[in-house]
């Protein structure tokens, strides 16, 4: 009997717009499959009660808003930006004429802005690459050429040399049928397989400005780099050398072979890139056979048994074992981390750093602290998971030298990892319909719950009774579960903005909140069964336990009474639907991308005033080609950077039968590409 693949059976709820095929290989059909947190988080008591014995609150319930160095990752903003300093946020910065919602298969812009494709799929990143051929690609060419999906984007200037920088992307995914005509689902060739396998990961590509515009184009430069599924990274932290990493191929438990379904990612202030691996379940086949661990795999949505039945489509395990649980039971153990990529040093391993915890990582910012402690903010992206913080130990190494960023390499290994509680300020008045309960909207305070000190030795001390630091370092959410840890509708990205240290989440959506069996509607996830998302704001004491937090957008049609802009005129912002990625421009705006845009128009970029008369004024900036999503925005002074992902993953079509023929038009296949968007003559919003 052949079985079909279970996209064809599943059915969208109208919560969003995605294809069914960008579920089936983005996150595995996560949306599709039972709610894997099914805790119930009664221990909080417990874990408190035991914590404030080993008296591990540290600092004051206070919360005190130290906004220090944290400003050193705001990007250059010249004249405009320094005119921002002391009014940062208030929507200069953000003045162009909106576009309007569409369909179109292009990059939609405002009036006045000019746009080009700075790196497509396939094009050539290292020497010796060949120019990209959509009907005879191989594995070897992949490797040296730029991956698939790009999601992630960060643009480092290169020291010295105006007009130059390094840009660093991830590869979140691959969508096979996109990728070759005639391809069977569940049935890949070898060469297909190690296509795929080379197509995830990271690019690191030098980029050239031209005089005066925004265009940037790839350069063969010296730090031109290409991480795939099959390059070694270092594990640091509890997990690294533990029971849980070993494998046949690695008894050391340390050395880990590729990144998979990296996400979203961060910039360090010492200038490396960090990356979130996400959905990393999806490409293990098989059960794992001691009842322990398949519990703790079904945590990560590990041991659906449909491997060829549209579940696992990609099927690696038919050509590299690690990839069958059955076979290598640890090997899926050594992915869903945070990574650091020094993209300075092409020939440095990089890192997956367990001490800030294994779960479906959206990405990781960091901020800090006036004293140098460094703070990395993550969530974890599925619905009704966690908000999680890490805070470093040691100071962070002042200076922009290559011994200080190696120093700083470290510092994400030895700290404490915290995970949220939230409480609402008015839960009698929350009935999850999306009705603000007060004036100021939705609010509340909030506690970080410590799970997990990592020493200066690497070695973790678990701060959850009946679990071993390494258990907390590689099932972190079963820790927090424990540790009565509030559950999040989707918490994508997670960071504070340079300018004012406030810290922003994008929660993308939740149809199942408040449906039989699930946590129901509270003033942090407010709305029953949630279709558009909400932007959560907080109030950090970034290296202390205590915030307060308020929503600063509950998202969806302007015109619905479920909607919320901060108390800003609804109708005067542009609708917005499912934010997924967060970035600051060089004022304190927050930027804002979607994924999966529930209100029947294509994904796009939106910018938000978070300050004074304009705060909550939301409007739209672009919008991306048919079937994709809107990634790794950058915002400066100069120009805009996104990623278009899985342009033309439209239910119905593939590479036999194109959805889009962006960015090259004609006939020609749809391609994954950064592009770079700027405006004539004159800077950003402004
Ligand atoms: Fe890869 Fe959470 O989106
Ligand atoms: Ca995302
Ligand atoms: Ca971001």
């Amino acid at each position: 009997m052949s079985l079909k693949p279970l996209a064809l059976f599943v059915q969208h709820d109208g919560a969003s717009s995605r294809a069914s095929i960008t579920c089936q290989y983005k996150c595995g059909n996560a949306c599709f499959h039972e709610v894997p947190n099914t805790s119930e988080g009664t221990y909080f008591g417990d874990i408190v009660a035991d914590i404030s014995r080993r008296r591990l609150f540290r600092g004051s319930a206070a919360a005190v808003l130290a906004v220090g160095a944290g400003s050193l990752l705001a990007a250059c903003g010249g004249d405009e930006a320094d005119a921002a300093e002391a009014n940062p946020g208030t929507g200069i910065g953000t003045d162009f004429t909106p576009i309007a919602p569409n369909k179109q298969d292009a990059v939609v812009i405002p009036e006045g802005y000019e746009q080009g494709v700075v790196i497509r799929w396939g094009d050539p990143v290292l020497p010796g690459a060949p120019a990209f051929d959509f009907a005879n690609q191989t594995a070897a060419a992949q490797a040296k050429q730029f991956g698939f999906n790009n999601d992630f984007a960060a643009l480092l200037p290169i020291e010295g040399r105006d007009g130059s920088f390094l840009l660093v992307v991830n590869h979140e995914y691959t969508t096979e049928p996109y990728m070759f005509t005639g391809y069977t689902p569940g049935n890949p060739t070898k060469e297909q397989v190690e296509i795929a396998l080379a197509a995830h990961g990271l690019s690191v590509v030098e980029v050239k400005g031209e005089n005066g515009g925004g265009k940037l184009s790839p350069v063969m430069g010296q730090y031109n780099r290409r991480i795939t599924a099959t390059t070694e990274f270092t594990v640091t932290g509890p997990a690294a050398g533990s029971a849980f990493l070993k494998t046949a191929a690695d008894p050391t438990g340390t050395k880990v072979l590729g990144t998979l379904n990296n996400c979203s990612g961060g910039v360090t202030p010492w200038g490396t890139v960090l990356s979130g691996e996400e959905n990393f379940n999806q490409y293990f086949a098989g059960v794992l056979a001691d009842p322990a661990m398949q519990a703790m795999g079904k945590r990560y949505g590990l041991g659906h048994p449909g491997a060829g039945q549209g579940e696992m489509p990609r099927r690696w395990e038919l050509f590299d074992k690690r990839f069958d649980v059955t076979q290598e039971p640890n090997e899926s153990h050594r992915f869903g981390y945070v990574v650091e990529v020094d993209p300075w040093d092409p020939a440095a391993a990089p890192i997956k750093h367990s001490a800030l915890g294994r779960f479906k990582h959206e990405a990781a910012n960091i901020y800090v602290t006036a004293d140098g402690t460094v703070v990395a903010y993550s969530g974890d992206d599925e619905r009704f998971e966690y908000m999680y913080k890490f805070v470093s130990s040691r100071k962070i190494e002042p200076g922009n030298t290559a011994a200080a960023r190696k120093a700083n390499m470290g510092i994400l290994a030895q700290g404490t990892l915290y995970v949220a509680k939230l409480t609402g300020d008015h839960p009698d008045k929350i009935d999850g319909t999306g009705k603000a309960p007060s004036d100021k909207g939705f609010t509340g305070k909030g506690q970080w719950i410590p799970i997990l000190e990592t020493g200066a030795d690497g070695k973790g001390r678990s701060l959850v009774d009946g679990m071993s630091a390494e258990e907390v370092a590689v099932f972190t959410r079963v820790a927090g579960d424990k540790a009565g840890a509030t559950k999040m509708d989707r918490p994508e990205d997670f960071e504070a903005n340079p300018k004012t240290g406030k810290v922003y989440v994008a929660l993308t959506n939740n149809s199942n909140r408040g449906t039989e069996g699930k946590a129901a509607a509270d003033e942090a996830n407010p709305r029953n069964q949630n279709k558009s998302g909400q932007i959560l704001e907080l109030v950090d004491d970034h290296k202390g336990t205590a915030f307060t937090w308020s929503l600063l957008l509950v998202c969806g049609d302007p015109q619905a009474a479920d909607t919320y802009f901060a108390g800003f005129d609804k109708s005067k912002v542009s609708p917005i639907s499912c934010p997924d990625n967060l970035a600051f421009d060089p004022h304190g705006n927050l930027w804002i991308s979607t994924d999966g845009n529930a209100l029947k128009s294509n994904d796009g970029l939106f910018s938000v005033a978070l300050e004074g008369e304009r705060r909550g004024e939301t409007k739209q900036f672009l919008t991306v080609p048919i079937g994709a999503e809107t990634c790794g925005p950058v915002i400066t002074a100069d120009r805009v950077l996104v990623c278009v992902q899985h342009p033309g993953e439209l239910d119905g079509h593939s590479a036999d039968n194109p959805g889009s023929h962006w960015p090259d038009g004609g006939t020609t296949q749809p391609r994954p590409s950064v592009v770079a968007v700027w405006k004539k003559n004159g800077k950003i919003g402004v």
